[in-house]
């Protein structure tokens, strides 16, 4: 019998050849609409593969209920919705998207830089709203972008991509990250400094770092405090590394002087969201790796991952190594 694999998202058929050879495949029929829970905790009873997405809680409660699954492929290459250390427990593989969604992130985190700096979404709105009535000296005037001071919590792939898009501005790259990084250091020109100096020293803070225990509300009070009241704040990586009262104080007290905001601490926001009120908040639905050709590699990536572990081949891209060390060149067995 063929294993069974459940797709907890509508994804193009195109892709999924590759698994429909090998597997029964399974798939929630709504690109719009979250897998209920319900849904997703009875097919994973019965699933052997699961292609999930960062709206996907991915907890104890779903792997308990899976008796016979191997591996949770998500097609992101962020993983916080998934409780990595219980599935190593169990032995299933936990795979994610990287590298294929890079540079489309970085874009996003520079054009959401961009757009923040030169307000270019309030300005947009300032026409349709039809307030245009004469052109004037400092009308919509923002901050400029070249000469300035990024500082990039964490220089992992998206934050290197997002300096080298920093070095065509002439920018002066700070960066802070749980480690050195010499190859940024040396082909970007990135200085590495304590995250106390970053977050004085930079006109764009930018947040790349990902979620985990140590990374949560890492902004805090206290950092916006130490931020330009000039600065502005981008997050294109997880919500939940920003505590977001701290940030709405932090903007209403007039202490930083704006943010672009791809995530937030819980998806989706509403418009009554209270960081929406500002007008120098630029907010974006998590959109960070959506172009259409990144989003399809990232669904081929996800598929095959599942289709190598479903083989008993290593996957492309695995989060817990530990696991792939452990099983050999056969990760089925
Ligand atoms: C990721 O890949 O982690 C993104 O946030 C989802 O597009």
């Amino acid at each position: 019998m063929k294993p069974y694999v459940y797709i907890t998202r509508k994804v193009p058929e195109s892709v999924l050849q590759p698994l429909q050879e090998i597997a029964e495949v399974g798939m929630w029929p709504h690109e719009d609409q979250p897998v209920p829970r319900d849904v997703l905790l009875k097919e994973a009873a019965r699933a052997e593969g699961l292609f999930t997405m960062v709206s996907d809680q991915i907890d104890a409660e779903v792997l308990n209920a899976a008796p016979k699954l191997k591996v949770v492929a998500n097609m992101a290459v962020g993983y916080d919705n998934i409780a990595v250390a219980e599935a190593t427990e169990k032995d299933i593989m936990v795979c994610n998207t990287p590298d294929v969604l890079t540079d489309t992130t970085a874009d996003l985190t520079f054009a959401l830089l961009m757009a923040s700096a030169r307000r270019v979404v309030e300005a947009s709105g300032y026409i349709r709203d039809n307030r245009w009535i004469n052109w004037s000296p400092l009308l919509l005037a923002g901050h400029d972008i070249h000469h300035k001071t990024i500082g990039i919590v964490g220089m992992g792939r998206i934050g290197q991509a997002t300096a080298k898009r920093a070095t065509g501005f002439d920018m002066k790259i700070l960066y802070h990250n749980r480690s050195r990084n010499e190859k940024a250091e040396q082909e970007l020109g990135a200085t590495y400094c304590s995250l106390d100096e970053l977050l004085e020293q930079a006109d764009f803070v930018v947040c790349l770092a990902p979620l985990t225990s140590e990374t949560k509300a890492l902004f805090s009070t206290e950092a916006f405090k130490e931020m330009k009241s000039s600065a502005i704040f981008i997050n294109a990586s997880r919500g939940g590394l920003v505590d977001e009262d701290a940030l709405y104080d932090a903007l209403k007290d007039g202490e930083i002087a704006g943010a672009g905001l791809d995530v937030f601490a819980s998806e989706p926001i509403k418009a009554d969201h209270p960081l929406l009120q500002f007008e120098n908040v630029t907010a974006l639905p998590h959109i960070g790796s959506a172009s259409l050709e990144t989003r399809m590699k990232m669904a081929e990536m996800t598929v095959t991952n599942i289709a190598n572990v479903l083989n008993g081949h290593a996957p492309v891209a695995v989060v817990n190594e530990d696991l792939v060390e452990k099983k050999g060149s056969n990760a089925s067995s």
